[in-house]
Formats: C-alpha cells, sequence, structure tokens
C-alpha cells in the first residue's frame, strides 16, 4: 500500500523544508508580472543552460564543451577573438560553427514560451535585451523586431575585414566540424565582396571589424519604444534579467540602469544571484524552474 503523502497535516515533512522567503519571492515576482504595463527580458547565457547550451563561465563549462580547446589550453576570452578568425581560421570555425549547428537544433526551454506569455499580456508589451547570440528569442517565436541582440548574431555573416559593410544569412553555410578537434572539415564560408574568410556578425573580444548596423537598427528600435514609457516607469514596467553574469555586465547594467528609473527589477540566476540587493526580487534558481514557479501563482 502507498504511504500517505503527510503524516501530519498541519506540518510539512521533514525532508521537504518550505522555503517560505523563495516561495515569498516568487509570488511577488508574479504578482508583479501579472499587473505589469510593460515586460522587458533581460537575457544572459544562463537563460539557455536549461536548454541545454553551455554559458561559458560557470562551472568550467566551456572546456568541458570543447575539450580539444581545454588541451591547446585556450580559454572562452581566447577562442572568441576576431584574430582567431586570421590566425587560425578552421580551429575558429571548429568553435563557431559547433555552436551554429546547435544553436539551429535546439529546443528553446518552456520558460522562453512563458516570458512570451506573459509580455504579449502586458498592455505595452515587451522588448528583450541580450547578449546572447544563439537566436533562441526568435526560434522561440518572438517578434524579431521586439529584440536587441547587443553582441550580434551568430545566425549572420560578414567579411573578416568588413570590407563592404555587409551582413548576410549564415543559413547557405552548414559547417561541418571534427568535434575531437575542434576543426571545421568544409570549405570557409567566403566574403561574396573580397572572397576573403566570412565569419559570425558578433562582436568578440579584441574585435576592431565587427559590423554593428544589424544591432544598431535593433537599438534604435528599443530605444524608441522605451521612450513611450516615459521617463519614470513607477514599477509599472517589470525587468525579468535572466542568467546575466558579472564578468561581462552589459545586460545587468542596462536591467540596473532601467532600475533606478523606477521599473521593478526580477533577477533570476543560478550561481550569481545572492548580491544582497534589497531593491531586487533575486532568485536563485535555474531560469525554467524558476519561470515555472512564478506561472503557478498566476
Ligand atoms: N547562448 C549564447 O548565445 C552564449 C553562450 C555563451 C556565451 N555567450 C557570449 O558570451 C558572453 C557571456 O556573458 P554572459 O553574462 O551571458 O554569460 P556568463 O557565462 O558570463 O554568465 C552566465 C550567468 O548565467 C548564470 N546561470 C548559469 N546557469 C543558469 C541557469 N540554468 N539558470 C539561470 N542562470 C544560470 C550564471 O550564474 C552566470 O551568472 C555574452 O556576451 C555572449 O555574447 C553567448
Ligand atoms: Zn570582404
Amino acid at each position: 500500500m502507498p504511504k500517505p503523502l503527510y503524516q501530519n497535516p498541519t506540518r510539512p515533512p521533514a525532508e521537504r523544508p518550505t522555503d517560505l522567503r523563495l516561495e515569498d519571492k516568487l509570488a511577488q515576482a508574479a504578482q508583479l508580472i501579472h499587473n505589469a504595463q510593460a515586460l522587458i527580458i533581460a537575457a544572459g547565457a544562463g537563460m539557455g543552460v536549461d536548454s541545454g547550451l553551455p554559458d561559458f563561465r560557470s562551472n568550467n563549462g566551456f572546456w568541458r564543451t570543447y575539450p580539444a580547446l581545454a588541451q591547446s589550453r585556450l580559454r572562452f576570452e581566447e577562442a572568441a577573438t576576431a584574430g582567431h578568425f586570421i590566425q587560425h581560421p578552421e580551429r575558429a570555425w571548429g568553435f563557431y560553427g559547433h555552436r551554429l549547428q546547435k544553436y539551429r537544433t535546439v529546443q528553446p526551454h518552456a520558460g522562453f514560451g512563458l516570458l512570451k506569455a506573459w509580455g504579449e499580456a502586458a498592455p505595452g508589451g515587451y522588448f528583450v535585451y541580450t547578449s546572447n547570440v544563439d537566436g533562441q528569442f526568435q526560434q522561440a517565436g518572438f517578434a524579431a523586431e521586439r529584440i536587441y541582440e547587443c553582441h550580434g548574431s551568430l545566425h549572420g555573416l560578414q567579411c573578416s575585414g568588413d570590407c563592404e559593410g555587409k551582413i548576410w544569412s549564415a543559413a547557405g553555410f552548414v559547417p561541418d566540424v571534427d568535434e575531437a578537434h575542434c576543426l571545421l572539415r568544409n570549405a570557409l564560408p567566403r566574403c561574396p565582396g573580397c572572397g576573403g574568410i566570412a565569419r559570425p556578425n558578433v562582436l568578440m573580444f579584441d574585435d576592431g571589424a565587427w559590423n554593428s548596423q544589424r544591432s544598431d537598427q535593433q537599438h534604435e528600435r528599443l530605444t524608441r519604444w522605451l521612450e513611450t514609457l516615459g521617463p519614470k516607469k513607477n514599477g509599472t514596467v517589470v525587468v525579468v534579467e535572466v542568467g546575466a553574469g558579472r564578468a561581462l555586465p552589459a545586460v545587468r547594467a542596462f536591467s540596473q540602469r532601467l532600475q533606478s528609473q523606477g521599473a521593478a527589477l526580477i533577477r533570476i540566476n543560478l550561481n550569481e544571484a545572492n548580491v544582497q540587493e534589497r531593491r531586487h526580487i533575486e532568485l536563485a534558481l535555474g531560469a525554467k524552474e524558476a519561470l515555472e514557479r512564478m506561472q503557478s501563482y498566476e
């Protein structure tokens, strides 16, 4: 016969203590979203982790995913440079080609759909601000004109020398990667203008050649939309910041700037939520779990 779940109905079982503070914060977060006039989703690499995409700073995720780069002791900051495409293009494309194929095939986790539904329900709508280059918000059905990708997108290509200032879709390029050695096996993609090596249209480290045109246009749309919300946000504009790290704080700086203008900030971050900032609602949970638990209060 199965054991009853609760021996004593007045007390939860000892092995599952109720985290009242966390439950309170989840309920508060859900309430804020329920009343939001407009929703801003500010996302870093931690947003994709529950879909199976690694971030590159937590728990050596980078070297675990790219053991060939670990063997040559190459760090993320060295692999993700514009110079890598000049000095060792097959290896640079081994790294970025593997990522591109992953980003093309991965299924965005359920938290994306929840954020989209909440954003669409807000009278003033939503905007996404992300440093991710994986195109997962578009994949999950978010409107392309409501997304700002501050570091560009891996789904776009440009010339390594940016000879004609053009950005084109990566759709025609299917990288064949030798994963064990992190090397591109098929032909390198080429610039149609000068025949030089094409590279992803993402901002890398030490990158003087990134073509920011597409990203700048997205930023203009974001700025115009923010202006429609007025200078004082009065807690009715809600920022949900998810998986944004502290090492490259572009996303955090944006959400904190909005907060200083009066927006409410909900921070979801598995390892770096706890900055003891009392004005934020900080949820030290994985993205999918946090968003699903917030939904259960709706
Ligand atoms: N998917 C992508 O597009 C991708 C992936 C890795 C890196 N990058 C690039 O590298 C840079 C990385 O900066 P970053 O701050 O985004 O990443 P980061 O790796 O520096 O930080 C990731 C953050 O996510 C948190 N996190 C980890 N797992 C989580 C989970 N399951 N749920 C919620 N939070 C979780 C970590 O605590 C950390 O604070 C960005 O500029 C980006 O362009 C992009
Ligand atoms: Zn060129």
